[in-house]
């Protein structure tokens, strides 16, 4: 088993050009399934969830390559209408194929997709949004089965502002007769890159980055390309790697705007940085002091994950630092292995409270999470002596090339 070897103290200098964002990348795999034609995707990191993504629209009887960083989806072979539980176990978020499937081929069934390492997470608004549009769904021997000979625009409420059952629910609206609008959606700048997916096949889509999203059902049959904007949970990370370290670092192909409370808290703690069109600047002497609570909320608030990169951040900064995490029941999971390295945290129900310490020191942790597993390089960065990170897969999931690009900026770290 491979681990992630890293000797703190080291000065970070350089320029980062960070890649596509898998949480955009994912629903436009799933989308391409509506386009009965080939898409060709560009800035589409290697990723194993990629990777996962394009297994599963072979197994539906799609064609998927990917040649470097693009991958072309042609979707007129689709034959089959289900994701076994295989595949569904490889990536939980294969939910996400719900809505086009059904969409596209008048029924879709997925094995039901368990828990993760963040808790439970639950589908009831997926589920609450297909019914809303006409499906019929029902659940046999562990799968829920959706059908839905034709799905008929209406007015579909979300309780709460859900980034996969906004994209689900703008999926299967795109095939629907007549006009859908979702109310109380999802505002991520993913849901925009989705928007303008649709736009390019044709789709009458408006509204995203609202808390109002219309689609206009239409029938689709196109050839499309459509490179995935920048990811910001990724640009996150690095500006929390720059903060914990001694750094003058530069972030090309972000989109500043999408980082703006990550920017704002990290600006609190001491960083200086600077925006320009499609590059963040940021300088740090190492010496943070603590900020005002993080607390995570959906778009446009602080996202939940950058939590555990901003926690990474503010373990040795000077006083103490509340983060409220409202988002995932289980986020704190990355607290525990940060304790290994020296870190005083206090976690009381939703609330961490983060005490810097002066020094950090280096020890074997395990990666729990995809987001905790960054977190815990960001830490390490920032402690003396020897850190070795087990559980990569974790990692692997989200990061295209991480111990490249920090050992790139100087950092001494290698997978072993
Ligand atoms: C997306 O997950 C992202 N994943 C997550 O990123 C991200 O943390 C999350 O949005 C919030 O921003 C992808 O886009 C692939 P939600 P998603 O539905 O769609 C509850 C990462 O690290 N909920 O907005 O699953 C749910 O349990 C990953 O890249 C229901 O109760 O997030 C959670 O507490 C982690 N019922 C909250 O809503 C539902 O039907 C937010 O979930 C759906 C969700």
């Amino acid at each position: 088993m491979s681990v992630l070897r890293i000797t703190g103290g080291r000065e970070l200098r350089g320029e980062v050009r960070v890649h596509g964002a898998k949480n955009s990348v994912l629903p436009i795999i799933a989308a391409s399934l509506l386009a009965n034609g080939e898409t060709v995707i560009h800035n589409c990191p290697k990723l194993s969830d990629v990777e996962a993504a394009i297994k599963i629209l072979r197994h539906l009887g799609c064609r998927a390559e990917r040649r470097d960083r693009e991958v072309a989806v042609d979707s007129r072979g689709l034959s089959r209408l289900d994701i076994p539980h295989g595949l569904m176990r490889e990536m939980r978020s294969s939910v996400i194929f719900l809505g086009a499937l059904l969409a596209r081929g008048g029924e879709a069934s997925l094995s039901l997709p368990g828990g993760c390492e963040l808790g439970p997470r639950p589908i009831d608004l997926h589920l609450g949004a297909l019914r809303a549009l006409g499906a019929k769904i029902t659940e046999e021997g562990g799968s829920i089965i959706c059908r839905a000979a034709r799905l008929r625009g209406r007015r579909v409420n979300l309780s709460f502002p859900s980034v996969g059952a906004t994209e689900n629910a703008m999926l299967a609206a795109s095939l629907a007769e007549g006009t859908t609008i979702v109310t109380n959606a999802a505002r991520e700048p993913e849901i925009w890159d989705l928007q303008c997916y649709l736009r390019a096949l044709g789709v009458n889509a408006y509204g995203a980055g609202t808390p109002t999203v219309v689609v206009e059902g239409t029938r689709i049959s196109a050839d499309v390309s459509h490179s995935v904007i920048p990811d910001r949970i990724v640009a996150a990370t690095y500006l929390a790697a720059a903060a914990a370290t001694r750094s003058k670092v530069e972030l090309s192909g972000v989109i500043p705007a999408h980082l703006a409370t990550v920017v704002g808290t990290l600006r609190e703690m001491g960083c200086e940085i600077r925006a320009e069109r499609e590059t963040l600047y940021i300088e740090s002497d190492g010496n943070l002091r603590a900020v005002r609570p993080v607390i995570t909320e959906p778009y446009p608030g602080f996202p939940t994950d950058a939590q555990p990169q901003l926690m990474a951040a503010a373990l040795r900064a000077k006083g103490t630092t509340a983060f409220v995490e409202n988002i995932f029941e289980n986020r704190y999971r990355h607290a525990e292995e940060m304790r290994r390295l020296g870190a005083d945290i206090k976690i009381e129900g939703r609330v961490a409270m983060v005490t810097g310490t002066d020094k950090l020191t280096g020890a074997p942790v395990t990666a729990t999470d995809l987001r905790g597993g960054a977190a815990l390089a960001v830490a390490a960065l920032g402690a003396e002596g020897v850190t070795e990170i087990s559980g990569l897969h974790h990692i692997d999931r989200g990061y295209d090339g991480l111990e490249d690009t920090l050992r790139a900026l100087g950092a001494e770290i290698r997978r072993a």
